[in-house]
C-alpha cells in the first residue's frame, strides 16, 4: 500500500479466563505497543485497540473449574488482565471487553448484515449432547482416556499430555466434562459461511501479501492448499452473543465470529463512549473523527498483531466475513510471533508453568522495562525462543546496567561534577567526534526501518547499539583524566546529545527509563524526527540530577524466582506421578461380581501344550491352534494372532478350560479356550505354571 495516512492496530483480543503471562506480552502485546509507540513518537494518527475477549468455551470452562458463573470468571480476569497491561506501559487507547452491549449489538449487526445478503448456509448436522446437562457439547467439553498414552484426562480435540491431537470419536469412554454423562449424538442447525466459495478470493488476498512473514504466510497458504470447508459461525450455547434472528432460542454466534468484530466494537466505542478510553502518556490520541475512518477509509492500515495460534482466524476467517460484508478495509499486516518457551518447557497454564504479569509486577516492583527489554530480545518473531531467567540476569546486568545504565550515569556525574549540570558549550569537534556524530545521527532511520517492519529484536539492539557507542566514546576519550576543559566540555556536549537521543529512541521499547532520562535531561516532549538532531541541549541548559536507570538484578530476586519454578516443577512433577499412578490403576478393571465355589468347580482348566498352529484366513485376530489337552487333541480358536506368530508357539505349554461349550467361528468348532493375561496395553500373553514337570492334563485348581 502507499504511504498509509492513519494506522488501525489491534492486538488480541485475549480469553478473560486466566491471567496475563510472560508467552502472551512476548507474542503479541509488546510488540504491538513498541509499534504504536513508535508511529506515535512519529506523530501518525493511530487507533490501537484491544480488550478481553469474553465468550466462548475456554470462559465456560474456567467457571466450571472454580465453581463460578461465565460472568463472575470474566470479571475477575478483566480487571487482572487491564492493571496488568496498564503497570507494565502497554497503552491501548482502549481496553474494552466483549460481554459490553455495545459488542452485542454491533456483532449482532454485522451477522445480520450477512444473513440479509443470504451468504450463510444453513444446515443441519449432528453434535454431541450431554442429556444430563441438557446442552451440546464442543470437543473441549468431551473427555476420555487417550487412545495413545492412556491419560484418563484427554479433551475431544486433544491430549495435553502427550500433545496429539483427537477426535471425541477417538478417545476411549468418552464423556461429558460437565456431567460425567455418556455421549449421545443430536441434530442441530447452525449458520455456515461459506469459506469453500470464498477460497479463489481470500487465495488472491494472500498471494498480494508476499511481504508477511513466512510462519503467516507458510500457515494461510497450507491452509489453502489443504482446500477452505464451511464453517459454523453459530453454536448452540447460552453463553456469547444470542444469534439475532427468530428462532434462533439457545443459539450464539461462533467465539471467533463475534471476536475479531471485537476490534471494530472497541474502535466505535472510543469514539462514542469516550469514558471508556485509557489515558495514553505518549503521542496523543487518534486523530481522525470517527472510527469508520479506521476501519472503511483505504488510506487506513489495519494491523493484527497475533501470536501464532490465531493466525488462520485473523488472516482467512476474519478477511472472508468482511469481504462479504463489503464496507471494510481488509488487513494488511498480520507480524504474528511464534511462542515461547520457559526454561525450555512449553508455557503452559493448566500446569502453572509460566510467568504472570501480574505476579511479576509485585515481586519485582519498578522493573517493567527489564523485563519489556528482554522479552523483546529474545522475541520468537520467526521461531520458538526461551525465556530463562539466567539470561534476564545477563541482559539485564551486561546490557541494560552495564552499557546504557553506565553511560548515562557517567555522563550526568561529570557534568555534574564538572559543569554545575549545566550542558557545556563546544568549541571545535575533532574528526572522531564528526565521526560519532554522523554515526549518531543514523540510528533513528535505522531502528525505525527495523520496527516498521516488524523487526523488533533488531529494533531494540540497534537502540542498545547507539547506547554502545556512547559508552565506547566516554571511555575512549576519558574525560575524568583530560586536562584540556575545553576538550572535556565537547566530549561532554556529544555524550549529553547521545543520552538525548536515547531518551526518544528507547521509548517504544523502555517507556518508564525513557521519561526518567528525559526529566533527568530536562527535556521536553520529542518526536522520533527530533532524534536526528545531534544537538538537542543546547549549551547552557540545565540538566536535573543524576540518577541510576539500570541497577545489577539483585542475586536474591533471581533465587526467590528461580525456587518459585522449582517448586512449580516439583508440584507438578508430583502430580503426574500420582496421575501415572491413577491411570495405572485404574487400568486394572474392577472385581467381577462374587462366584460360588460350586460354580468355579464346573469350569475344567488344564495344562496342554500347542501341537500345530496357522493363521486363521482373512481374521486378523484368530489364530487356528491345535492343542494335546491330555485328554485329547482338539482344535480351538484364540485371539491371539497379534501377539504370536504361530510358528514360534509350536511347542508352547498353556492352560486351557476345555469344558467351554463348543463355539463356531468362521466356520470352524473351537473346544475350549487358552488362558490369557492383558497388561495395560491390552497386550496378551499366556498364563503358565512356573515348575518343570506339570505335564499335558494337569488340573488347575
Ligand atoms: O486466543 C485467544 O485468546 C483469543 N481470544 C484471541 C482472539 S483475537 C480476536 F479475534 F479478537
Ligand atoms: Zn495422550
Amino acid at each position: 500500500m502507499q504511504t498509509p495516512k492513519r494506522y488501525t492496530v489491534t492486538a488480541a483480543l485475549i480469553y478473560a479466563n486466566g491471567p496475563i503471562h510472560i508467552g502472551h506480552l512476548a507474542g503479541c502485546y509488546l510488540p504491538s505497543d513498541i509499534y504504536v509507540r513508535f508511529l506515535r513518537a512519529k506523530g501518525e494518527d493511530v487507533l490501537f485497540v484491544s480488550g478481553s475477549d469474553e465468550h466462548g468455551v475456554p470462559i465456560t470452562i474456567r467457571a466450571q473449574k472454580e465453581g463460578l458463573t461465565p460472568t463472575q470468571v470474566v470479571d475477575k480476569y478483566y480487571g487482572v488482565i487491564k492493571n496488568a497491561f496498564q503497570d507494565f506501559g502497554i497503552e491501548f487507547d482502549i481496553y474494552s471487553r466483549t460481554s459490553r452491549p455495545i459488542h452485542h449489538q454491533v456483532a449482532g449487526d454485522f451477522f445480520k448484515t450477512l444473513y440479509d445478503k443470504k451468504i450463510f448456509t444453513e444446515k443441519v448436522t449432528e453434535e454431541y449432547y450431554d442429556e444430563t446437562a441438557k446442552r451440546f457439547l464442543s470437543d473441549r467439553l468431551i473427555v476420555g482416556t487417550c487412545p495413545n498414552c492412556k491419560n484418563e484426562n484427554a479433551y475431544g480435540d486433544q491430549c495435553e499430555k502427550c500433545g496429539s491431537s483427537l477426535s471425541p470419536d477417538e478417545l476411549i469412554n468418552p464423556h461429558s466434562m460437565l456431567s460425567g454423562s455418556p455421549l449421545v449424538k443430536k441434530p442441530t442447525n447452525n449458520w455456515f459461511l461459506p469459506l469453500d466459495k470464498l477460497q479463489p478470493k481470500l487465495q488472491s488476498y494472500i498471494d498480494s501479501h508476499k511481504e508477511w512473514k513466512a510462519n503467516v504466510s507458510g500457515q494461510c497458504q497450507s491452509w489453502l492448499k489443504d482446500g477452505l470447508r464451511p464453517r459454523a459461525m453459530t453454536r448452540d450455547l447460552d453463553w456469547g452473543v444470542k444469534v439475532p434472528l427468530p428462532n434462533a432460542e439457545g443459539k450464539v454466534l461462533y467465539v471467533w465470529f463475534d471476536a475479531p468484530i471485537g476490534y471494530i466494537t472497541a474502535s466505535k466505542e472510543w469514539f462514542e463512549q469516550p469514558e471508556t478510553r485509557n489515558a495514553v502518556s505518549y503521542g496523543g490520541k487518534p486523530k481522525s473523527n470517527n472510527w469508520e475512518t479506521y476501519w472503511k477509509d483505504k488510506d487506513s492500515k489495519l494491523v493484527h498483531f497475533i501470536g501464532k495460534d490465531n493466525i488462520v482466524f485473523h488472516c482467512l476467517i476474519f478477511p472472508a466475513m468482511l469481504m462479504v460484508h463489503e464496507g471494510f478495509i481488509l488487513p494488511e499486516s498480520v507480524p504474528a510471533n511464534e511462542f515461547l518457551n520457559l526454561e525450555n518447557n512449553k508455557i503452559s497454564t493448566s500446569r502453572n508453568w509460566a510467568i504472570w504479569l501480574h505476579e511479576y509486577l509485585e515481586e519485582m516492583p519498578n522493573k517493567q522495562d527489564e523485563l519489556r527489554y528482554v522479552l523483546t530480545a529474545i522475541s520468537p518473531e520467526t521461531s520458538d525462543s526461551d525465556f530463562t531467567w539466567a539470561d534476564y540476569e545477563a541482559r539485564v546486568n551486561n546490557e541494560l546496567a552495564a552499557v546504557f545504565s553506565n553511560f548515562v550515569h557517567r555522563t550526568m556525574v561529570l557534568t555534574q561534577k564538572n559543569f554545575a549540570s549545566k550542558v557545556p558549550e563546544t568549541k571545535q569537534y575533532t574528526k572522531e567526534d564528526i565521526l560519532v556524530l554522523e554515526e549518531i545521527s543514523k540510528f533513528p532511520e535505522r531502528i525505525g526501518n527495523a520496527i516498521s517492519n516488524y523487526r523488533f529484536r533488531e529494533a531494540q539492539m540497534e537502540m542498545m547499539n547507539l547506547a554502545r557507542v556512547g559508552n565506547k566514546y566516554l571511555s575512549d576519550n576519558e574525560p575524568w583524566k583530560n586536562p584540556d576543559i575545553e576538550r572535556v566540555k565537547t566530549i561532554l556536549n556529544i555524550s549529553l546529545q547521545i543520552c538525548a537521543n536515547l531518551s526518544i529512541l528507547c521509548q517504544p521499547f523502555l517507556p518508564f527509563t525513557s521519561e526518567k532520562l528525559r526529566r533527568m535531561l530536562n527535556l521536553g516532549a520529542m518526536t522520533w524526527s527530533n532524534a536526528a538532531n545531534t544537538n538537542l541541549l543546547p549549551a547552557g541548559h540545565q540538566l536535573g540530577d543524576p540518577v541510576m536507570l539500570f541497577a545489577k538484578v539483585d542475586p536474591e530476586l533471581m533465587k526467590f524466582q528461580i525456587q518459585k519454578l522449582d517448586k512449580i516443577k516439583k508440584l507438578a512433577d508430583e502430580e503426574n506421578a500420582k496421575l501415572e499412578i491413577g491411570n495405572q490403576q485404574s487400568a486394572i478393571p474392577p472385581q467381577k461380581d462374587v462366584t460360588s465355589f460350586d460354580d468355579f468347580n464346573k469350569m475344567d482348566i488344564r495344562i496342554g501344550t500347542i501341537i500345530a498352529a496357522e493363521k486363521m484366513p482373512k481374521s486378523d485376530k484368530l489364530l487356528k491352534l491345535t492343542v494335546d489337552t491330555g485328554i485329547d487333541q482338539r482344535t480351538v480358536l484364540s485371539g491371539i494372532a497379534k501377539y504370536y506368530s504361530p510358528e514360534n508357539i509350536i511347542g508352547q505349554q498353556v492352560t486351557i478350560l476345555v469344558n467351554l461349550a463348543p463355539r463356531k467361528m468362521m466356520g470352524i468348532e473351537s473346544n475350549g479356550m487358552i488362558l490369557m493375561a492383558e497388561n495395560d496395553k491390552g497386550e496378551l500373553s499366556f498364563v503358565l505354571p512356573n515348575k518343570d514337570g506339570i505335564n499335558n492334563g494337569s488340573t488347575v485348581k
